[in-house]
Order: structure tokens, then C-alpha cells, then sequence
């Protein structure tokens, strides 16, 4: 027998895309390739892109650069572009750069397969028309093969798209118009993933809370709040976490702050973007919401849920930003007390409402705003890991920690990673649960070390129709 084909996968940008990177994966072992050990042995490559940053979208063009000679070193080689900038430039990628065999937007990937043979027979061919329908969302089950990509953990489509159009952003001409799939659709797929062993999944969407809200046109079957999702998600034995992003501030109702409270497989973090402290700023951004009104669904938030930790995405630079509103976004991070926040340079994108505002702020001044911010943040992270010290908490083994040797990384359900020298197997395990007593803070993570005494507490893994068991390892 032939060796089957192999592929390669080059994924940048957010979860979605990670998420969109599995499903061709899983659409090209059901057509019967493998996944290559590397690019240099690898007969398909596909660069999946992000378009959010002019740097996101100028890495695809240094790349394929690159790839030319990966291309010209085996024939009938393929290299294709999927993801934001295949569905934000389309065809014209293939005018500019002969070495593209194919390009396909985000909602084409079950396409993917029949465009490589294409391609294998000398076609070239783009797909980037934007669809409303929910064919995208159409896709053959996990293979077995697939089964354990990502221990214990899986990402879960609930909507794709955005509406909202923000003036910086170049999401909603990426992904198209909001659609969200039918509750009882994610609901078998969860339980799906929970009989493969799944402990956490995390729910994405662009807005993930508009989930389900009326729509005009199709894939408006079975509508439920976004709240009410998570109750029946909650239910499903074996699932051990739940955790969704990205919200809008917006879209959170009584109901969702109060699962909040409610749901205790819910993970008490919430991902929360605000991307400016300012009223002028929001509005030139076109955010729909002010400061206050962030500030006070962060109090009902914690109200209803007092150790929820908070994270957020801020835009410095913004056109027109004067000192004045960059110290309002100042004040709303040391207020809010975020753990962490992820901070950018604004960056004009084609077709935004925002490129076309003039009054840009310096390059030079942009930058220290940013290190400003960031100073700030790594302040606020070490204090909120300071704060922790000494807590038992229950982390999500991950793999080898980045520092090497036999330490292991995790997450708590905080969404911290978590770092330990394992006592045991179990503890070692990726797809585990075990709990562990925070030793130290550092400005990046947590320290934990087994628990004294038992070793490690590890909540077994869960058949379906199993009650919750726990087992005691290492002591
Ligand atoms: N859907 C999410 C954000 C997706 S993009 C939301 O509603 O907030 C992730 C982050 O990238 C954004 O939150 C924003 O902070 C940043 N971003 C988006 N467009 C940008 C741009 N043109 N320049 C700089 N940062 C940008
Ligand atoms: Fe972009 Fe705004 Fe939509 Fe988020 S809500 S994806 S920032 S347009
Ligand atoms: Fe990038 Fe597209 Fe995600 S632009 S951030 S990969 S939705």
C-alpha cells in the first residue's frame, strides 16, 4: 500500500482559527491523508491566516515568499491559503502569487479536501463567496484518529461572525454576518466530545453571548439565549468546565450573569473586551457601550460570582487619542483590576470605518502608551498571583511546561497557567484534573506543588453514566 499523503498546517490568529485548523484536519483524514511530521515531508501545505494586525496579514506574505522553494523541492507539491486574509484579499492572492494553488475563505473549509485534488490536477482555483447559511457547520465526525488532539480540552463552535462593526475591525468582512448554530447541534457535539473523554470545553464566537439572538434570514433553527445554553451544556456528565469567549459587553443579560453564580462547572473567568477606558474613544471606535456601563456589569458580574477573574483586550493609538483618554483607560484597568489583558497598537485594516479617520497618533507615541499599559498590567498580574498563594486550586494538565524538563503545564480554572514538578503519572497525564497548592506567584504563572500527604488528587476521567469518582494517586 501507498503511504497516504501527508499535510501540514501553519495556523495564526485567534481560537477560531485553531478550532477551523481541527475541522480541515479532520476533513483531510477522512479523505485519507496524515498529518506530516514536518512541512519538509509534508505534500500539502495550508497557511490558515489572520488579518486582525497589518502584521497578521503581512506574516502570510513572508511566508509564502518562503514557500516558494517548499513548493519547487517535490513536484505536485500544494500550498494553499484559508482563514481571514483568503477571505478578506481572495482571488487576487492568486494573481500575485503564482506559487498559491489555492485559496479558501472561512466558510469553505469542508471544501478544502476537494480543492487539493483540484490543485493536484493542475486547477487552481479561490472560494471566498460570503454564505449565510449554516452548510459550514456540516462537518463529518471526529476521527478516531483525531480523538485526542488536544487532551481533555476542546473548542466548540456556538456562533461565527460579527454585526457589530467596530470601526477598527476587520472581523466582520472576514467572517461574515452573525449565525449561530442550533442549540441541540452543539449539544451532541458536546456530549460527543464528554464520551471521548473532553473535561473542558470552551464555546467560541465572535460575540459569543449574542448566541441565538433573532437574526433575519436562515439558520435561525432552535433558538435559545446564550444563557440557557450553557444550563443545558452544564448538564452533560463528564463535563468538568465550561468556559466561552469572546463576549461583548453588550450582549450579557440577568440571565448570563447570574449562570455566572448558578452554574458550577462554569469556570470563573470571563475573557471581557473593553478595548478603551474613554466615552469619546468608544464612541469613535463605535463600541455601543460606555465606560460605566462596563464598569457596572463588572460589579453585577462580581457580584454574582465574587472570585471571578477578569481579562481584556485594550487599543492604544486610536486615532484622536489624546493623553487625557489614554488616562481614562488607565483608570478603568487599575479599577477593574483585570489578571491579565492583552494591549495593541491600533493598526488601520482595509475597508474599517476607522481608517478613514485622520488625526493619527504618532508611531513613537503609541509605543509608550503601550509600555505604559503593559506596566501597569504586569503590576496588577503579579499582585492578583501574590494574592493566591497558599490556595489549593485544580488545574487541566496540559503537556511539558515551556521551561523543559519533567514539568508539566496547566490551567486553573481561572484560566492561569500553572507550572509543577509532577510526583506521579497521574499528575503528569495531559487531559487530568489534579489539584494542587499554589507555592508562588511569578509575573507569567503560578507554582504549584502536589498536595502533602496524598500526592496529587486526581478526578478520574468519567464515563458517561458514571457519578463524579475521585481517586487519591502517589501516596
Ligand atoms: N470579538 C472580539 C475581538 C476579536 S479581535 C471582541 O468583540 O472584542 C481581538 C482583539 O484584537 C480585539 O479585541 C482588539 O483589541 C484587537 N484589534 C482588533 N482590530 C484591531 C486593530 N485594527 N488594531 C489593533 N488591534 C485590533
Ligand atoms: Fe471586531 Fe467589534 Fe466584532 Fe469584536 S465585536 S469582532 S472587535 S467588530
Ligand atoms: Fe484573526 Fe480572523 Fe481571528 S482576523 S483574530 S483569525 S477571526
Amino acid at each position: 500500500m501507498s503511504r497516504a499523503p501527508g499535510f501540514w498546517l501553519r495556523t495564526y490568529g485567534c481560537q477560531m482559527n485553531v478550532l477551523d485548523s481541527e475541522k480541515v484536519a479532520n476533513l483531510l483524514h477522512h479523505a485519507g491523508w496524515a498529518a506530516a511530521a514536518a512541512a519538509d515531508d509534508a505534500d500539502l501545505l495550508l497557511i490558515n491566516t489572520c488579518s486582525i494586525r497589518a502584521k497578521a496579514e503581512d506574516r502570510l506574505y513572508s511566508d509564502l515568499g518562503a514557500l516558494r522553494a517548499w513548493r519547487d523541492a517535490r513536484p505536485g507539491r500544494v500550498l494553499g491559503v484559508a482563514g481571514c486574509v483568503a477571505q478578506q484579499v481572495g482571488d487576487a492572492l492568486l494573481a500575485r502569487f503564482p506559487q498559491v494553488d489555492f485559496v479558501c475563505g472561512t466558510h469553505h473549509l469542508r471544501h478544502v479536501p476537494a480543492m487539493v485534488e483540484a490543485a493536484r490536477g493542475g486547477r487552481r482555483a479561490a472560494r471566498t463567496g460570503e454564505s449565510a447559511s449554516l452548510d459550514r457547520f456540516d462537518l463529518p465526525d471526529r476521527h478516531p484518529d483525531l480523538a485526542s488532539a488536544t487532551p481533555g480540552r476542546a473548542y466548540v463552535t456556538a456562533m461565527e461572525g460579527c454585526d457589530m462593526f467596530c470601526s477598527f475591525c476587520i472581523v466582520p468582512r472576514t467572517r461574515g454576518r452573525e449565525i449561530s448554530r442550533p442549540a441541540a447541534e452543539v449539544l451532541r457535539e458536546v456530549q460527543d466530545l464528554a464520551g471521548r473523554g473532553v473535561r473542558e470545553v470552551t464555546l467560541l464566537g465572535q460575540t459569543v453571548n449574542a448566541y441565538g439572538r433573532p437574526r433575519p434570514g436562515p439558520g435561525d433553527a432552535e433558538r435559545v439565549p446564550f444563557a440557557r445554553l450553557l444550563g443545558r451544556l452544564a448538564e452533560v456528565p463528564g463535563i468538568a468546565r465550561l468556559r466561552y469567549t469572546s463576549p461583548h459587553p453588550i450582549f450579557f443579560d440577568a440571565e448570563l450573569v447570574r449562570a455566572h453564580g448558578e452554574l458550577p462547572n462554569l469556570c470563573p473567568h470571563v475573557h471581557l473586551p473593553v478595548q478603551s477606558g474613554s466615552d469619546s474613544v468608544l464612541a469613535r471606535m463605535r463600541r455601543r457601550h460606555r465606560a460605566d456601563a462596563y464598569r457596572h456589569l463588572v460589579d453585577a458580574l462580581r457580584r454574582a460570582r465574587p472570585d471571578l477573574a477578569l481579562t481584556t483586550d485594550l487599543i492604544v493609538g486610536f486615532p484622536g487619542e489624546t493623553d487625557a483618554e489614554f488616562r481614562d483607560t488607565l483608570a478603568l484597568v487599575r479599577d477593574v483590576g483585570f489578571v491579565d489583558s492583552f494591549s495593541f497598537k491600533y493598526s488601520p485594516r482595509p475597508g474599517t470605518a476607522a481608517a478613514g479617520l485622520g488625526d493619527p497618533v504618532a508611531p513613537e507615541r503609541a509605543q509608550a502608551r503601550l509600555e505604559e499599559l503593559q506596566g501597569l498590567q504586569r503590576g496588577l498580574t503579579l499582585a492578583a498571583h501574590r494574592a493566591r498563594v497558599g490556595e489549593v486550586t485544580e488545574v487541566l494538565v496540559e503537556g511539558p511546561s515551556r521551561r523543559g524538563g519533567r514539568q508539566r503545564s496547566g490551567r486553573d480554572p481561572y484560566h492561569r497557567v500553572v507550572n509543577w514538578q509532577p510526583e506521579g503519572p497521574a499528575d503528569a497525564e495531559p487531559g487530568a484534573l489534579v489539584a494542587l497548592r499554589v507555592a508562588e506567584a511569578t509575573p507569567h504563572s503560578l507554582i504549584g506543588e502536589p498536595l502533602a500527604g496524598g500526592g496529587a488528587v486526581k478526578l478520574a476521567p468519567r464515563q458517561a453514566d458514571e457519578p463524579e469518582r475521585i481517586a487519591v494517586s502517589g501516596g
